[in-house]
């Protein structure tokens, strides 16, 4: 049962978008009260991918989203893992930015979020400012757990957070509201406790003097994390689990057989792609197993995406409410021979889901707009009217997508923008061997126009890869050895203004390469007169590979660019041999400490009725007073 797939139709240029549609608050008219600003609710899932096809099995994000909205097919998470993408769009920066790398210790998490003071200037608290109730329902970040819960994310009018370890056990729904003691909601499936909640929020804020904010993020389809305690004890990822009543869906679908997937050739050669065999027919199997779970774990989500538009409907908000659906990071199944995972600079990781709905937004429309998720805080302040509480340090500009939006003062990049990851090793999700040997350190330069869409990478390993997306969208073979030396030394420029920039210079790194404005795209970089210059610049490199943002070792930068100039072109490259994460077995009591709450195997025959609340029962004390590391056990640190 597969519902209509994407087709691009068209190309929507700006000057078409710029038409006399109305929008809310638009200048009082003397006389007349001016209208009350636009809701905002947010849709946000776990892991989605854009590049399967999985949007089209969501029958409500068809209906009341693609056909009602726009589809971005160009939209990008900067860093390919759940805490640093999510963290880069509650800050509007870049992970080199906020130095969240990782989704644990000690390079990321919530703890490590709350210690660099990133909670004190972010989304919530300039959307408060701007006068907007705040309000979040899910997933936050990784780390947000039953024994920091008092520790509640500051800038939220309402929230109901998922807690660790739970997060990733879709049977076992534990909650922490406005940071009161936790709950668990016995017998009941996380994404419909979710929706209820979702819905709940709605009828409330119906009644609100002030605009709202509504973020709803599901883990949803993010894979499941368990401790088995049989012998030996184990901790173990599997694919998703769906709503029981979803269980027996599209059981004859199968991953897209792209020309990227698993490929007899293998195209993508740097670091561990180099040594990646063929995934064997049962590997295969397992791969369309995950996907078909992938798919059947977003039904919940996409029954929750029709209620939330009734719900709109029937308070009568739907004409005045935008309405953004997107998730944190991509996904891959046996693309380039990968297991299951993100965190690669392939696009199925990268690019991202992205529909809008609301006033002034086109209807039906798909536009290739490139635009990352940095630049969605920015957006939601400026169709709020709220952007002077921007801080000047964000790195993300403000989208064009209304003709309200066009030509804003902060306007984003829409041609370029870069990925960043910094790894010892990388992970294949459901598979014994979850840590494999293979640095994850890159930067990916991506440069999109009219003509032209390159994906261009500089490896901690000092390999190269580039992919012209135009005539190769899949990715299916690096062309950096055949590219001329003026070519690249323009994408490395850009790379490297972009590997370290802040604010304006991320906006328009044109501006820094040329401040005379005389360049500011691609095609006119590579003008001849441009060689010279280009030819001078340093290249963007490592001294060695590090799992974590070192500034010296990715030295030079833009702004050292004069002394780098006497000294550097191709440095010498010291691999560091990768690592591969000792699995800490954890011990008796840290099992039973977990399994103090039910794990069954399967809930959600029927959604739950509006008296779900009644389910929740309190977390046992126990849990909430021992502080536990649980990625110490490798539990919800890869990956995720
Ligand atoms: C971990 O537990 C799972 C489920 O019981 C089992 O299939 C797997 O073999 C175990 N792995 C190890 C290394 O013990
Ligand atoms: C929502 O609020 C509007 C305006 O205040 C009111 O007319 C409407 O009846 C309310 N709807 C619901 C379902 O509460
Ligand atoms: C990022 O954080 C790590 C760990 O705290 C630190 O060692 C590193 O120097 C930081 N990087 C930058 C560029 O500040
Ligand atoms: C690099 O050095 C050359 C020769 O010394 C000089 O002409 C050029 O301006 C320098 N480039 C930069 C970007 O400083």
């Amino acid at each position: 049962m597969k519902f209509l797939s994407l087709v691009i139709i068209a190309t929507l240029g700006l000057a078409t978008m710029a038409s006399g549609q109305q929008e809310p608050n638009q200048k009082p008219i003397f006389g007349k009260p001016e209208k009350k600003r636009p809701n905002i609710l947010f849709i946000f899932t776990d892991d989605q991918d854009y590049r399967m096809d999985s949007l089209s099995y969501m029958p409500n994000v068809q209906k009341y989203l693609v056909e009602q909205g726009t589809t971005y097919t160009n939209h990008y998470a900067t860093v390919s893992v759940c805490c640093p993408s999510r963290v880069s769009l509650l800050r509007g920066q870049y992970a080199h930015n906020t130095n969240i790398t990782h989704v644990m210790e000690p390079y990321g998490g919530y703890d490590r979020f709350n210690r660099l003071k990133l909670g004190e200037s972010y989304l919530p608290i300039w959307l408060q400012e701007a006068g907007y109730s705040t309000n979040y329902i899910g997933k936050l970040m990784n780390g947000v757990a039953v024994h920091n819960w008092q520790n509640a994310p500051k800038g939220w009018n309402y929230q109901d957070q998922l807690l660790d370890p739970y997060t990733y056990v879709y049977n076992t729904p534990v909650f922490s509201k406005d940071g009161e003691p936790p709950v668990f909601y016995e017998n009941a499936y996380q994404t419909d406790i979710i929706h209820g909640k979702a819905k709940a929020a709605l009828k409330r804020l119906n009644n609100t003097e002030e605009p709202f904010f509504l973020w709803v993020s599901p883990m949803a389809p993010h894979g499941q994390f368990q401790i088995h305690s049989e012998n030996p004890v184990n901790i173990t990822t599997e694919p998703p689990i769906s709503a029981k009543r979803h269980e027996k869906f599209f059981e004859d679908v199968k991953v897209p057989r792209t020309p990227n997937f698993n490929p007899d050739v293998q195209g993508k050669t740097a670091s561990y792609f180099n040594d990646m065999p063929k995934l064997t027919d049962e590997q295969v199997d397992f791969l369309d197993h995950t996907y078909r779970r992938r798919l059947r774990a977003l039904q919940a989500v996409d029954e929750m995406v029709g209620t939330l538009f009734e719900q709109l409907e029937e308070q009568g908000q739907l004409d005045n409410t935008y309405v953004f659906y997107s998730a944190d990071n991509g996904y891959h199944l046996g693309h380039h021979r990968a297991l299951a995972g993100k965190t690669t600079n392939m696009e199925e990781d990268i690019n991202v889901p992205l529909i809008i709905r609301g006033p002034g937004i086109p209807k039906g429309a798909v536009s290739d707009l490139v635009s990352t998720h940095e630049s969605l805080a920015p957006t939601f302040l400026a169709l709020a009217k709220g952007e002077d509480k921007l801080p000047s340090w964000v790195d993300g500009g403000v989208m064009p997508i209304t003709p309200a939006l066009q030509n804003h003062p902060l306007q984003a990049s829409t041609e370029t923008f870069s990925v960043e990851f910094w790894s010892d090793n990388i992970a294949w999700e459901n598979d014994e061997n979850l840590f494999v040997p293979g640095v994850n350190t890159y930067k990916t330069l991506r440069v999109i126009g009219p003509t032209y869409d390159y994906s261009y990478a500089v490896w901690c390993t000092g390999e190269h890869e580039l992919f012209n997306l135009k005539s190769d969208p899949y990715q299916t073979q690096n062309i950096y050895n055949q590219a001329t030396d003026r070519f690249i030394n323009r994408l490395d420029a850009l790379l490297l203004v972009l590997k370290s920039c802040k604010a304006g210079s991320c906006r328009n790194p044109w501006k820094v390469l040329h401040d005379n404005a005389e360049v500011q795209s691609l095609p006119e970089a590579l003008s001849k007169d441009q060689d010279d210059f280009y030819a001078t610049l340093p290249k963007v490199k490592y001294d060695h590979c590090t799992g974590y943002y070192d500034y010296e070792n990715e030295a030079p930068h833009f702004g050292d660019v004069a002394e780098a100039n006497t000294t550097v072109q191709h440095a010498t490259v010291i691999n560091n041999p990768s690592k591969q994460p000792e699995r800490v077995i954890p011990p008796q009591d840290i099992v039973d400490l977990f399994n103090l709450l039910p794990v069954p195997e399967s809930t959600g025959h029927t959604m739950v009725d509006d008296d779900f609340e009644s389910l929740a029962k309190p977390v046992p004390e126990q849990l909430m007073q021992t502080v536990v590391d649980w990625s110490r056990y490798g539990f919800y640190s890869y990956g995720s």
